[in-house]
């Protein structure tokens, strides 16, 4: 079943009178000659506590490098599920391309998820004694061992993680009808009154269900909560990994990350992405999108807050864990440098975003999106915003803004395409990838029909478990 998006645009322009959009292109107009003369192209800055000044120069190169401060170049990112992940992903990306770094990348866009993480996922491999990849971003089950086969000795680790319950309800919603936990249970409330009931631990898929961090970072999401067993997998984490951000202070978390890694602030400046945007339970008039699509109820008593927790119990100690960590670290940094920071990247995604987008920045619905390159996948019955393209941008501003707005699917095909030019057929042509004959067409392999409307994910999705 398909999301049936395509028919609410009619709709949409009903409500605006010509002569308002004909006001709005004078001030967009107006907008935009301002920009042209402000700024040829973007200047990102390696400084932290520099004002935000005018937009100039190229896109950055590394900070210099100085005795204290090397900027990491090896990188492990645990992309965990539904925890803002996507977005640190389009970081690691574009520091990535920008250096000309090299990426472990899948074959289709997981290394093996979910299975646990084997060197042979990673395209291109070629044994362990072939050069070492600088970064691995991807989606994996975490498996130390056959990491760091094909990592520097030096490399990064760190990864995200999100408040379990926050995190139950988005992926319910998001894979609702790939795991035949939720698709039982119908609503998330009635998932939460027994969960046990409907949880076969064994079924494809299941895992999304229960302690989905605990199993991406490759530990058993059933096993018996334990002080013992969550001690363990607390050490276990803290051994492997260096830094744990946390999607509720996402901001706070780039600043952490920056300093970490010696990176100019402009590195960790982003716009969300892959971004869900729920449907309203009633359906009303919301903007008008199609009402046939059932709609999955995330809503929950609290009493069922407190189940799912329990239910939870691994994924809750962890996060409780590694927030009272988090506040430490910042702490550590300094409350007011950490405010000071913050306020800093806000100014700057505002001022990048006031470039880069149209219509304040806002992120919008897929079937808004002219630009299939841009336009990002749709999953489960949410659907996910994506951003349009400022027009009229000279090229090296265009280059920087798709950059910051290119969904992970296509940016994987990009980098794809420059670490493998004689694999790949084509960049950033979602019709095309129909043509790519025999290759066992991995998760989220064609995102969108020739039409470029988005296809039914859920066949694809399964697909890509079985060939993971
Ligand atoms: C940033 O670059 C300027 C020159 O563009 C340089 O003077 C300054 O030392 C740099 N700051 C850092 C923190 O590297
Ligand atoms: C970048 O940093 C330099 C000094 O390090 C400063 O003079 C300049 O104004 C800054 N530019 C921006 C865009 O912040
Ligand atoms: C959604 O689930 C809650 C909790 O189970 C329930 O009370 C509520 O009636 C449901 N709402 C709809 C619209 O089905
Ligand atoms: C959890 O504990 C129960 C009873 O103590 C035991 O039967 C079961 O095997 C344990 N499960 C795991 C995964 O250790
Ligand atoms: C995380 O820690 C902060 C600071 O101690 C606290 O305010 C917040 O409630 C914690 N979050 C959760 C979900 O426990
Ligand atoms: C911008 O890119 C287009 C095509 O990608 C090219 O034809 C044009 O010459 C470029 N302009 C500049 C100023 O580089």
């Amino acid at each position: 079943m398909g999301l049936l998006i395509g028919e609410s645009s009619g709709r949409r322009s009903g409500y605006r009178r010509p002569w308002l959009r004909w006001l709005g292109w004078v001030i967009l107009g107006l907008l935009f000659a301002g920009f042209a003369r402000q700024c040829t192209s973007l200047y990102l800055n390696n400084s932290s506590l520099q004002p935000v000044g005018p937009l100039k120069g190229p896109l950055s190169g590394l900070p210099r490098v100085t005795e204290t401060c090397r900027p990491h170049t090896h990188l492990m990112f645990l992309k965990t599920h539904k925890t803002a992940s996507s977005t640190v992903l389009n970081i690691l990306y574009r520091f990535g391309e920008e250096h000309g770094l090299r990426f472990a990348l899948p074959m289709g866009y997981m290394l093996g998820y979910p299975f646990a993480f084997n060197v042979h996922r990673i395209k291109g491999y070629r044994g362990n004694r072939a050069a070492k990849y600088d970064i691995m971003a991807n989606h994996l089950r975490f498996n130390k061992d056959e990491v760091q086969k094909v990592l520097h000795k030096d490399t990064f680790y760190f990864s995200i993680l999100r408040e379990p319950l926050s995190l139950a309800k988005s992926s319910f919603a998001y894979f609702h009808d790939i795991c035949p936990t939720f698709r039982k249970a119908g609503s998330l409330g009635a998932f939460a009154d027994s969960p046990g009931s409907f949880h076969k631990a064994h079924l494809r898929n299941s895992h999304y269900a229960r302690n989905l961090l605990w199993f991406d970072f490759g530990m058993d999401p059933n096993a018996n909560v334990t002080q013992e067993q969550v001690r363990e997998g607390l050490v276990t984490i803290r051994k492997n990994f260096k830094l744990i951000l946390l999607s509720e202070y996402f901001d706070q978390s780039m600043v952490l990350l920056r300093h970490a890694l010696c990176w100019p602030l402009d590195a960790v400046v982003s716009f969300t992405l892959n971004k869900a945007h729920y449907r309203p339970p009633q359906g009303g008039a919301e903007d008008g999108f199609d009402l046939r699509q059932p709609v999955v109820n995330v809503s929950l008593t609290p009493a069922q807050r407190e189940k799912l927790r329990e239910w939870n119990a691994l994924d809750w100690h962890l996060y409780q864990a590694f927030n009272r960590s988090f506040w430490e670290d910042v702490r550590h940094f300094g409350p007011e440098r950490m405010d000071q920071e913050v306020a800093l990247l806000r100014a700057r995604r505002d001022q990048l975003a006031g470039v880069c987008l149209p219509k304040a920045g806002e992120p919008v619905e897929a079937h808004h999106i002219g630009n299939k390159d841009i336009r990002p996948y749709q999953c489960g019955s949410v659907r996910i915003l994506g951003y349009e393209l400022q027009q009229g941008l000279d090229n090296a501003t265009t280059e920087a803004c798709l950059r910051l707005i290119r969904p992970e699917i296509q940016y994987k095909d990009l980098l794809d395409a420059k670490q493998f030019p004689r694999s790949q057929p084509y960049i950033g042509d979602p019709a095309g990838k129909l043509d790519v004959n025999g290759l066992s067409q991995s998760v989220l392999k064609l995102p969108f029909t020739a039409d470029g409307n988005p296809e039914s994910p859920v066949s694809k999705y399964t697909q890509g478990q079985k060939d993971a």
